[in-house]
């Protein structure tokens, strides 16, 4: 194995940590609240894709807020899709280490997590009146993002982004006292552990990515954008629009400069840190400007 002194004991502190704070869904949400009410939003009005539009205008209060319960019960679907798609990285990386290393027993606590996570959002979606959303690509999306060059970097690279992008939203919500305190409870719960999943990526890839030839360095920094903006992409999700009769909206959510504004800013930690890692520079800093993924 290439060195991994600081990943080694990066997860050394994670395992501690873990051990003094892991949250149990079923204990620390309080799922006696009822979820399909919509006295309140159930995700700030900022973080919806249709806010500031046409379309936006035109609902009532009301509408607005069952609206958030539905982009609510979507984000929760995503999360879901996507923490599938990274316990399958994270599960390839797993079976290569030797069970000797710390990383091994970390990773099988970031697994563990992830699964308690998806069960929360199942247990929203479940709750929430809503119909099952699921990101429309049918998912096959991130399943050979190994055989991609730059291999396990990149899969790491494709967890901190997606880590990154619903972390925004959750800490928003979760600030928002405003919000629906079910929803509210879940983003706290996912803020406070993915807080280690997202400084494990980082470490793994601040000390990965120098050790990877230059040529690969090279190839995996051109795909980086697409595969990100393939993950940004998912925050649209054109069912919703159609379940709840608003003509146009994953287009005008898509076309919306409030939204790709917030994709950017959403995307910000992400693009700061790849910007101090290399992976984006001023040779290509224009292409994630372009896709929309960067100031
Ligand atoms: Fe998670
Ligand atoms: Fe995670």
């Amino acid at each position: 194995m290439q060195n991994s002194t600081a990943t080694a004991a990066k997860a050394v502190q994670l395992i501690a940590a873990s051990e003094r704070l892991t949250l149990d869904p079923f204990r620390d949400v309080d799922w006696s609240i009822e979820v399909e009410d919509d006295r309140q939003y159930h995700l700030p009005p900022e973080k919806l894709p249709l806010f500031g539009t046409p379309q936006w205008d035109a609902m009532s209060e009301a509408e607005r807020r069952t609206y958030s319960r539905h982009e609510c019960a979507a984000v929760c679907a995503a999360g879901i899709w996507f923490e599938n798609k990274l316990m399958q990285i994270v599960l390839r990386h797993l079976a290569t280490l030797p069970v000797t290393d710390p990383a091994h027993r970390y990773l099988l606590v970031e697994v563990a997590d992830e699964c308690r996570h998806s069960t929360m959002f199942g247990e929203y979606i479940r709750r929430a009146g809503t119909p099952t959303y699921a990101p429309e690509s049918g998912g096959s999306g991130l399943d050979a993002v190994d055989d991609l060059p730059g291999g396990r970097a990149m899969g790491y690279l494709l967890i901190l982004a997606v880590e990154e992008l619903l972390d925004t939203t959750n800490r928003a919500t979760m600030r928002d006292e405003s919000i629906h305190p079910v929803s509210r409870q879940i983003a706290k719960l996912h803020v406070l552990e993915e807080a280690r999943h997202v400084s494990f990526a980082k470490t793994y890839l601040t000390e990965m990515w120098p050790t990877l030839p230059e040529s690969e360095r090279a190839e995996a920094a051109a795909i980086a954008p697409f595969a990100v903006d393939y993950v940004a992409r998912l925050m649209v999700n054109d069912d919703l629009y159609a379940e709840l009769g608003i003509d146009g909206g994953g287009d005008a959510a898509r076309a919306n400069p409030h939204h790709q504004a917030r994709i950017v800013g959403d995307l910000a930690k992400l693009t700061d840190f790849l910007t101090k890692l290399g992976v984006i520079d001023d040779t290509n800093r224009a292409g994630w400007v372009e896709r929309g993924l960067a100031a």
